[in-house]
Parts: C-alpha cells; structure tokens; sequence
C-alpha cells in the first residue's frame, strides 16, 4: 500500500515542512537557551544540570573561545564526532564526563576535569546531560 503519493502539492509542502524544521533547528542551535529547549525534555533538564551551582558552567563558557577553566563548548557536539575514532558524539561527550582522564580535550592535555563530578551524578542526569550538549553544534 502506498501511504504517499507523490504529486507536486505534497511535494512543495513537505519541501516547506523541511525548511521550517531547519529554520527551528537552527534558531534553537545558535541560542541555547532554556526558553528554546522544550521544557522538561532531556536537553532541558541538562541545560539546568549544567548550569547549576559549582556545576560544569563553573569551567565551561558556551562563548566561542572563551576558557574559564576548561575549554568553550560552544560547537562541542560539532567536533565530537570526529574527536575519537571509533567513537560518536554522545559517546565522546559521556566519556568526557565519566573518564575526564582518559578523554582529553586537544590543548587541555595536561589538565584534568574534575572526576569526583561525574560521581555525583546520577546515569539519568549524565544521560541529560549529553543530550544537552549535543545540542551545541
Ligand atoms: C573544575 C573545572 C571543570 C568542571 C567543573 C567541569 N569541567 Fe569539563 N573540562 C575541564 C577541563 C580542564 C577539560 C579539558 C581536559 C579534559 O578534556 O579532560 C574539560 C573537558 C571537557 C569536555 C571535552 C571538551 C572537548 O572539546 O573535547 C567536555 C565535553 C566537558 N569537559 C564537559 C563537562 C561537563 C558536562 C561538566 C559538568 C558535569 C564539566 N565538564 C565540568 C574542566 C571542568
């Protein structure tokens, strides 16, 4: 059975439906803010974790270029993908977190990520966590 078919009406609004969902893509990519996340989605809930007091925002700017302690995340998700191979982005990003020691961020080699952190969190934040970060591409 066909669930489409393909005439030019369906084609021009689907091209439409494609273009909008770009155009909120990338509004919600380029300012992350709480208000741009659907509230109470995994994205959300980490963006709050990571801002939280003495939490990753601590060392972290999202300012291109701009190092606290640590490295910006700004377009982190970006580069994680091609960080390790072998590795996805969201495995990148959880290894960053949970194995600060293995995973070293390019310049910050010999710095250390705090790992007493990452046992403070629970595998469902972590997992919030990630999905926020995937969010700065
Ligand atoms: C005490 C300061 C500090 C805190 C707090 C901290 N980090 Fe880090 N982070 C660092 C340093 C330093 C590095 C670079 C060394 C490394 O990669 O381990 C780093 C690296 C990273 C990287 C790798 C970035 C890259 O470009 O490869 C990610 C991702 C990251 N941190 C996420 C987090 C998250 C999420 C939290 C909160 C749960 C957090 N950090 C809390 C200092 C910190």
């Amino acid at each position: 059975m066909r669930l489409y078919h393909l005439n030019p009406a369906a084609l021009a609004s689907g091209m439409l439906i494609a273009v909008l969902l770009i155009l909120v893509g990338c509004s919600t990519t380029i300012t992350p803010t709480a208000t741009a996340l659907p509230p109470n989605s995994p994205e959300a809930r980490g963006l709050a974790l990571f801002s939280g007091k003495g939490r990753c925002a601590t060392c972290h700017s999202l300012s291109p270029d701009t190092v606290i302690v640590g490295p910006s995340l700004a377009g982190v998700a970006t580069r994680a993908a091609s960080r390790e191979s072998g590795l996805t982005a969201a495995e990148y990003l959880e290894e960053s977190i949970l194995l600060p020691d293995k995973i070293k961020a390019p310049g910050f080699e010999n710095m250390q990520m705090d790992t007493s952190l990452a046992k403070t969190l629970t595998f469902d934040e972590i997992s919030d966590l990630v999905a926020y970060l995937l969010t700065l591409k």
